[in-house]
Protein backbone atom coordinates (compact mmCIF):
# COMPACT_ATOMS: atom_id res chain seq x y z
CA UNK A 1 0.00 0.00 0.00
CA UNK A 2 1.32 3.19 -0.80
CA UNK A 3 -0.13 5.70 1.76
CA UNK A 4 -2.58 5.62 4.11
CA UNK A 5 -4.40 7.98 2.50
CA UNK A 6 -8.79 7.56 1.81
CA UNK A 7 -11.07 9.13 -0.47
CA UNK A 8 -14.77 9.50 0.40
CA UNK A 9 -16.38 9.92 -2.46
CA UNK A 10 -20.01 10.91 -1.67
CA UNK A 11 -20.46 12.80 1.65
CA UNK A 12 -23.84 12.21 2.60
CA UNK A 13 -24.98 9.51 5.91
CA UNK A 14 -22.60 6.59 5.08
CA UNK A 15 -19.58 8.97 3.78
CA UNK A 16 -19.29 11.04 6.83
CA UNK A 17 -19.30 7.64 8.87
CA UNK A 18 -17.04 5.63 6.61
CA UNK A 19 -14.78 9.65 7.28
CA UNK A 20 -14.56 8.91 10.89
CA UNK A 21 -13.71 5.17 10.52
CA UNK A 22 -10.68 6.06 8.28
CA UNK A 23 -9.66 8.91 10.11
CA UNK A 24 -9.87 6.84 13.72
CA UNK A 25 -8.01 4.24 12.78
CA UNK A 26 -4.98 7.32 11.59
CA UNK A 27 -5.69 7.22 7.70
CA UNK A 28 -5.54 10.66 6.02
CA UNK A 29 -9.11 11.56 4.86
CA UNK A 30 -10.24 13.44 1.68
CA UNK A 31 -13.95 14.09 1.33
CA UNK A 32 -15.52 14.83 -1.94
CA UNK A 33 -19.05 15.06 -3.29
CA UNK A 34 -20.21 16.78 -6.23
CA UNK A 35 -22.46 18.90 -4.45
CA UNK A 36 -19.99 21.76 -3.29
CA UNK A 37 -21.71 21.89 -0.04
CA UNK A 38 -21.24 18.59 0.67
CA UNK A 39 -18.21 17.74 2.25
CA UNK A 40 -18.36 21.04 4.40
CA UNK A 41 -21.61 20.00 5.92
CA UNK A 42 -20.15 16.60 6.14
CA UNK A 43 -17.33 18.08 8.63
CA UNK A 44 -20.00 20.11 10.49
CA UNK A 45 -21.98 16.99 11.46
CA UNK A 46 -18.35 15.02 11.78
CA UNK A 47 -17.73 17.69 14.45
CA UNK A 48 -20.59 17.03 16.49
CA UNK A 49 -20.24 13.39 16.29
CA UNK A 50 -16.42 13.22 17.21
CA UNK A 51 -17.54 14.62 20.69
CA UNK A 52 -19.82 12.47 21.42
CA UNK A 53 -17.26 9.58 20.13
CA UNK A 54 -14.50 10.38 22.32
CA UNK A 55 -16.62 11.26 25.76
CA UNK A 56 -17.70 7.31 25.13
CA UNK A 57 -14.11 6.30 24.59
CA UNK A 58 -14.79 5.04 20.79
CA UNK A 59 -11.89 6.65 19.22
CA UNK A 60 -9.29 4.09 20.05
CA UNK A 61 -7.39 6.32 22.61
CA UNK A 62 -7.56 9.49 19.91
CA UNK A 63 -8.49 12.29 20.60
CA UNK A 64 -11.12 14.21 18.92
CA UNK A 65 -8.95 16.78 17.36
CA UNK A 66 -6.42 14.44 16.26
CA UNK A 67 -9.21 12.39 14.60
CA UNK A 68 -10.55 15.49 12.47
CA UNK A 69 -6.92 17.08 12.05
CA UNK A 70 -6.86 14.10 9.12
CA UNK A 71 -9.70 14.96 7.32
CA UNK A 72 -9.88 17.66 4.19
CA UNK A 73 -12.65 18.34 1.86
CA UNK A 74 -11.21 17.99 -1.60
CA UNK A 75 -12.05 20.33 -4.51
CA UNK A 76 -12.37 17.76 -7.42
CA UNK A 77 -12.57 14.29 -7.27
CA UNK A 78 -8.98 14.00 -9.07
CA UNK A 79 -7.35 15.65 -6.00
CA UNK A 80 -9.51 13.38 -3.48
CA UNK A 81 -8.18 10.42 -5.41
CA UNK A 82 -4.38 11.54 -5.44
CA UNK A 83 -2.44 8.95 -3.84
CA UNK A 84 -5.22 7.51 -2.18
CA UNK A 85 -4.68 3.74 -1.64
CA UNK A 86 -8.40 3.08 -1.01
CA UNK A 87 -11.86 5.04 -2.33
CA UNK A 88 -15.01 4.28 -0.52
CA UNK A 89 -17.74 5.49 -3.16
CA UNK A 90 -21.16 6.38 -1.15
CA UNK A 91 -23.27 8.14 -4.00
CA UNK A 92 -27.13 7.55 -3.93
CA UNK A 93 -28.37 3.52 -4.51
CA UNK A 94 -28.88 4.46 -8.46
CA UNK A 95 -27.72 2.12 -10.58
CA UNK A 96 -27.12 4.94 -13.37
CA UNK A 97 -25.06 7.34 -10.97
CA UNK A 98 -22.87 4.84 -9.96
CA UNK A 99 -22.09 3.64 -13.26
CA UNK A 100 -21.15 7.09 -14.57
CA UNK A 101 -19.43 7.57 -11.83
CA UNK A 102 -17.10 4.21 -11.09
CA UNK A 103 -16.35 5.15 -14.93
CA UNK A 104 -14.58 8.48 -13.69
CA UNK A 105 -12.86 6.42 -10.10
CA UNK A 106 -11.54 4.21 -12.70
CA UNK A 107 -10.34 6.39 -15.20
CA UNK A 108 -9.14 9.23 -12.35
CA UNK A 109 -7.51 6.88 -9.62
CA UNK A 110 -4.18 5.26 -9.88
CA UNK A 111 -3.61 1.55 -11.10
CA UNK A 112 -3.14 0.42 -6.99
CA UNK A 113 -5.73 2.34 -5.49
CA UNK A 114 -8.73 0.01 -3.91
CA UNK A 115 -12.32 1.41 -5.52
CA UNK A 116 -14.92 -0.07 -2.77
CA UNK A 117 -18.67 0.70 -3.30
CA UNK A 118 -20.84 1.07 -0.22
CA UNK A 119 -23.64 -0.14 -2.28
CA UNK A 120 -26.37 -1.79 0.01
CA UNK A 121 -27.74 -4.17 -2.67
CA UNK A 122 -26.44 -3.75 -5.94
CA UNK A 123 -23.68 -6.44 -7.21
CA UNK A 124 -20.09 -4.96 -8.53
CA UNK A 125 -20.69 -6.49 -11.68
CA UNK A 126 -23.25 -4.36 -12.80
CA UNK A 127 -21.48 -1.03 -12.39
CA UNK A 128 -17.53 -2.42 -12.68
CA UNK A 129 -18.03 -4.77 -16.06
CA UNK A 130 -16.47 -2.34 -18.61
CA UNK A 131 -13.77 -0.88 -16.63
CA UNK A 132 -10.14 -1.37 -17.67
CA UNK A 133 -8.93 -1.50 -13.81
CA UNK A 134 -11.78 -3.78 -12.72
CA UNK A 135 -9.53 -6.09 -11.22
CA UNK A 136 -9.45 -3.73 -8.36
CA UNK A 137 -13.01 -2.98 -7.97
CA UNK A 138 -15.17 -4.28 -5.39
CA UNK A 139 -18.04 -3.89 -2.60
CA UNK A 140 -17.68 -3.07 0.94
CA UNK A 141 -21.22 -2.34 2.58
CA UNK A 142 -21.39 -1.44 6.08
CA UNK A 143 -24.45 -1.37 8.43
CA UNK A 144 -24.55 2.27 9.17
CA UNK A 145 -22.85 3.61 11.11
CA UNK A 146 -19.52 1.54 10.22
CA UNK A 147 -17.64 3.65 13.46
CA UNK A 148 -20.20 1.81 15.48
CA UNK A 149 -21.06 -1.55 13.62
CA UNK A 150 -18.10 -3.41 12.72
CA UNK A 151 -19.25 -6.53 9.96
CA UNK A 152 -19.11 -5.17 6.80
CA UNK A 153 -19.00 -7.21 3.51
CA UNK A 154 -16.47 -7.75 1.03
CA UNK A 155 -18.29 -8.33 -2.13
CA UNK A 156 -16.30 -9.56 -5.31
CA UNK A 157 -17.39 -9.79 -8.73
CA UNK A 158 -16.52 -12.66 -10.96
CA UNK A 159 -13.18 -10.35 -12.16
CA UNK A 160 -12.28 -8.88 -8.84
CA UNK A 161 -8.72 -10.50 -8.18
CA UNK A 162 -7.76 -12.43 -5.32
CA UNK A 163 -5.03 -9.99 -4.04
CA UNK A 164 -8.04 -6.84 -3.87
CA UNK A 165 -9.70 -8.86 -1.97
CA UNK A 166 -6.72 -9.69 0.31
CA UNK A 167 -6.05 -6.24 0.41
CA UNK A 168 -9.11 -4.91 0.97
CA UNK A 169 -9.79 -7.70 4.03
CA UNK A 170 -6.55 -6.55 5.92
CA UNK A 171 -7.65 -2.47 5.38
CA UNK A 172 -11.25 -3.51 7.19
CA UNK A 173 -9.33 -5.19 10.03
CA UNK A 174 -7.15 -2.57 10.00
CA UNK A 175 -10.07 -0.35 10.68
CA UNK A 176 -10.84 -2.05 13.69
CA UNK A 177 -14.13 -3.62 10.87
CA UNK A 178 -15.20 -7.28 11.12
CA UNK A 179 -15.30 -8.47 7.47
CA UNK A 180 -17.08 -11.01 6.11
CA UNK A 181 -15.41 -11.92 2.81
CA UNK A 182 -17.92 -13.74 0.02
CA UNK A 183 -16.41 -16.05 -2.22
CA UNK A 184 -19.11 -14.37 -4.91
CA UNK A 185 -21.81 -11.82 -5.60
CA UNK A 186 -24.75 -12.30 -5.00
CA UNK A 187 -28.23 -9.74 -4.42
CA UNK A 188 -28.46 -8.39 -1.46
CA UNK A 189 -24.85 -10.21 -0.06
CA UNK A 190 -25.04 -11.78 3.32
CA UNK A 191 -27.05 -9.58 5.73
CA UNK A 192 -29.37 -8.27 3.60
CA UNK A 193 -30.49 -11.46 2.69
CA UNK A 194 -30.93 -12.78 6.47
CA UNK A 195 -32.67 -9.46 7.60
CA UNK A 196 -34.65 -9.73 4.48
CA UNK A 197 -36.30 -12.87 6.07
CA UNK A 198 -36.56 -11.95 9.13
CA UNK A 199 -38.38 -8.56 8.53
CA UNK A 200 -40.94 -10.76 5.53
CA UNK A 201 -41.44 -13.26 8.46
CA UNK A 202 -41.91 -10.30 11.36
CA UNK A 203 -44.71 -8.24 8.36
CA UNK A 204 -46.51 -11.56 7.70
CA UNK A 205 -47.01 -12.17 11.40
CA UNK A 206 -48.47 -8.89 11.92
CA UNK A 207 -50.34 -9.12 8.62
CA UNK A 208 -51.70 -12.27 10.05
CA UNK A 209 -52.97 -10.71 13.36
CA UNK A 210 -50.73 -13.14 15.39
CA UNK A 211 -49.36 -10.20 17.01
CA UNK A 212 -47.96 -6.79 17.68
CA UNK A 213 -45.13 -4.86 16.05
CA UNK A 214 -44.11 -4.61 20.04
CA UNK A 215 -44.22 -7.90 20.74
CA UNK A 216 -42.04 -9.28 17.28
CA UNK A 217 -39.55 -6.32 18.82
CA UNK A 218 -39.92 -8.25 22.28
CA UNK A 219 -39.05 -11.41 20.87
CA UNK A 220 -35.80 -10.10 19.19
CA UNK A 221 -34.32 -7.79 21.72
CA UNK A 222 -35.50 -9.37 24.69
CA UNK A 223 -35.15 -13.00 23.07
CA UNK A 224 -32.93 -14.20 20.14
CA UNK A 225 -30.82 -11.03 19.58
CA UNK A 226 -29.68 -10.78 23.07
CA UNK A 227 -27.79 -14.40 21.97
CA UNK A 228 -27.29 -13.45 18.96
CA UNK A 229 -25.44 -10.02 19.87
CA UNK A 230 -22.09 -11.94 20.66
CA UNK A 231 -22.61 -15.84 19.10
CA UNK A 232 -24.58 -15.50 15.85
CA UNK A 233 -27.72 -18.33 14.84
CA UNK A 234 -25.21 -21.42 13.97
CA UNK A 235 -22.90 -20.88 17.09
CA UNK A 236 -26.28 -20.55 19.20
CA UNK A 237 -27.29 -24.00 17.76
CA UNK A 238 -24.55 -25.72 18.20
CA UNK A 239 -25.20 -24.51 21.86
CA UNK A 240 -28.75 -25.99 21.90
CA UNK A 241 -28.72 -29.45 21.87
CA UNK A 242 -25.87 -31.51 23.87
CA UNK A 243 -24.43 -33.35 20.66
CA UNK A 244 -23.47 -29.82 18.94
CA UNK A 245 -24.97 -28.79 15.47
CA UNK A 246 -25.74 -31.89 13.93
CA UNK A 247 -28.07 -32.91 17.11
CA UNK A 248 -29.64 -29.73 16.82
CA UNK A 249 -30.41 -30.16 13.00
CA UNK A 250 -31.41 -34.28 13.52
CA UNK A 251 -33.47 -32.98 17.17
CA UNK A 252 -35.75 -29.54 14.96
CA UNK A 253 -35.14 -29.69 11.59
CA UNK A 254 -38.87 -31.39 11.18
CA UNK A 255 -40.16 -28.50 13.50
CA UNK A 256 -38.98 -25.77 11.10
CA UNK A 257 -39.63 -28.28 7.91
CA UNK A 258 -43.54 -28.08 9.05
CA UNK A 259 -43.14 -24.14 9.21
CA UNK A 260 -41.55 -23.74 6.10
CA UNK A 261 -44.51 -24.22 3.29
CA UNK A 262 -46.47 -21.48 5.80
CA UNK A 263 -43.17 -18.97 4.99
CA UNK A 264 -43.35 -19.08 1.53
CA UNK A 265 -46.32 -16.53 0.78
CA UNK A 266 -45.30 -13.13 0.27
CA UNK A 267 -46.32 -10.43 2.39
CA UNK A 268 -47.17 -7.12 0.32
CA UNK A 269 -45.14 -4.46 2.71
CA UNK A 270 -47.18 -1.30 1.63
CA UNK A 271 -50.04 -3.09 1.87
CA UNK A 272 -52.27 -2.70 4.70
CA UNK A 273 -50.09 -4.66 7.24
CA UNK A 274 -48.44 -0.85 7.06
CA UNK A 275 -50.96 1.34 8.45
CA UNK A 276 -51.17 -1.21 11.12
CA UNK A 277 -47.48 -1.49 11.75
CA UNK A 278 -47.11 2.37 11.58
CA UNK A 279 -50.21 3.15 13.69
CA UNK A 280 -48.27 0.73 16.25
CA UNK A 281 -44.97 2.50 16.13
CA UNK A 282 -46.55 5.86 15.89
CA UNK A 283 -48.51 5.15 19.39
CA UNK A 284 -45.17 4.36 20.73
CA UNK A 285 -42.82 6.68 19.17
CA UNK A 286 -44.11 9.90 18.23
CA UNK A 287 -42.60 11.10 14.71
CA UNK A 288 -41.40 14.47 16.19
CA UNK A 289 -39.36 12.11 18.51
CA UNK A 290 -37.79 9.97 15.60
CA UNK A 291 -34.78 12.82 15.62
CA UNK A 292 -34.11 12.18 19.64
CA UNK A 293 -34.48 8.52 19.20
CA UNK A 294 -31.24 8.10 16.57
CA UNK A 295 -29.50 10.16 18.89
CA UNK A 296 -30.71 7.19 21.61
CA UNK A 297 -30.15 4.60 19.68
CA UNK A 298 -26.49 5.75 18.71
CA UNK A 299 -25.97 5.57 22.62
CA UNK A 300 -27.02 2.07 23.61
CA UNK A 301 -25.20 1.23 20.76
CA UNK A 302 -22.04 2.57 21.95
CA UNK A 303 -23.04 1.43 25.51
CA UNK A 304 -23.23 -2.05 23.92
CA UNK A 305 -19.67 -2.01 21.76
CA UNK A 306 -18.42 -1.07 25.33
CA UNK A 307 -19.82 -4.06 27.03
CA UNK A 308 -18.97 -6.28 24.64
CA UNK A 309 -15.56 -5.39 24.28
CA UNK A 310 -15.25 -5.76 28.04
CA UNK A 311 -17.23 -9.16 28.04
CA UNK A 312 -14.76 -9.84 25.36
CA UNK A 313 -11.85 -9.13 27.39
CA UNK A 314 -13.23 -10.79 30.84
CA UNK A 315 -14.72 -13.49 29.53
CA UNK A 316 -13.50 -14.14 26.30
CA UNK A 317 -14.96 -14.28 22.96
N1 LIG B 1 -28.11 4.78 4.74
C1 LIG B 1 -27.74 3.56 5.10
O1 LIG B 1 -28.11 3.07 6.18
C2 LIG B 1 -26.83 2.76 4.23
C3 LIG B 1 -26.17 1.63 4.77
C4 LIG B 1 -25.28 0.92 3.98
C5 LIG B 1 -25.06 1.32 2.67
N2 LIG B 1 -25.71 2.39 2.15
C6 LIG B 1 -25.41 2.80 0.77
O2 LIG B 1 -24.50 3.88 0.79
C7 LIG B 1 -24.72 4.71 -0.37
C8 LIG B 1 -24.96 6.14 0.09
O3 LIG B 1 -26.13 6.19 0.89
P1 LIG B 1 -26.40 7.39 1.92
O4 LIG B 1 -27.41 6.87 2.89
O5 LIG B 1 -25.11 7.93 2.43
O6 LIG B 1 -27.10 8.46 0.95
P2 LIG B 1 -27.15 10.03 1.13
O7 LIG B 1 -28.27 10.51 0.29
O8 LIG B 1 -27.10 10.42 2.57
O9 LIG B 1 -25.77 10.55 0.47
C9 LIG B 1 -25.48 10.42 -0.90
C10 LIG B 1 -24.41 11.47 -1.25
O10 LIG B 1 -23.96 11.20 -2.58
C11 LIG B 1 -23.82 12.45 -3.24
N3 LIG B 1 -23.85 12.22 -4.67
C12 LIG B 1 -24.86 12.42 -5.55
N4 LIG B 1 -24.45 12.10 -6.81
C13 LIG B 1 -23.15 11.71 -6.70
C14 LIG B 1 -22.17 11.30 -7.63
N5 LIG B 1 -22.44 11.22 -8.92
N6 LIG B 1 -20.94 11.00 -7.17
C15 LIG B 1 -20.64 11.06 -5.86
N7 LIG B 1 -21.54 11.45 -4.93
C16 LIG B 1 -22.78 11.76 -5.34
C17 LIG B 1 -24.94 13.31 -2.70
O11 LIG B 1 -24.67 14.69 -2.92
C18 LIG B 1 -24.95 12.91 -1.23
O12 LIG B 1 -24.07 13.73 -0.47
C19 LIG B 1 -25.88 4.07 -1.12
O13 LIG B 1 -25.38 3.23 -2.12
C20 LIG B 1 -26.60 3.29 -0.04
O14 LIG B 1 -27.34 2.20 -0.55
C21 LIG B 1 -26.59 3.14 2.91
Amino acid sequence: MTEQVAAIVGTGLVGRAWAIAFARAGWEVRLWDPVAAAPAAALATIDGLLADLAAQDMLNGADAAAVRGRMASAATLAEALAGAAWAQENAPEDLAIKRALWRELDALAGPSTILASSTSAIVPSRFTEGLAGRARCLTCHPINPPYLIPAVELVPSPWTAADTMARAEAVARGLGQAPIVMKRELDGFVMNRMQGALLEEAFRLVAGGYCTTEDIDTGLKDGLALRWSFMGPFETIDLNAPGGVRDYAQRYQQIYERLFPSMQRRVDWSGPVIDRIEQERRARLPAEDLPERHRWRDRRLMALLRHKRNAAREIGS
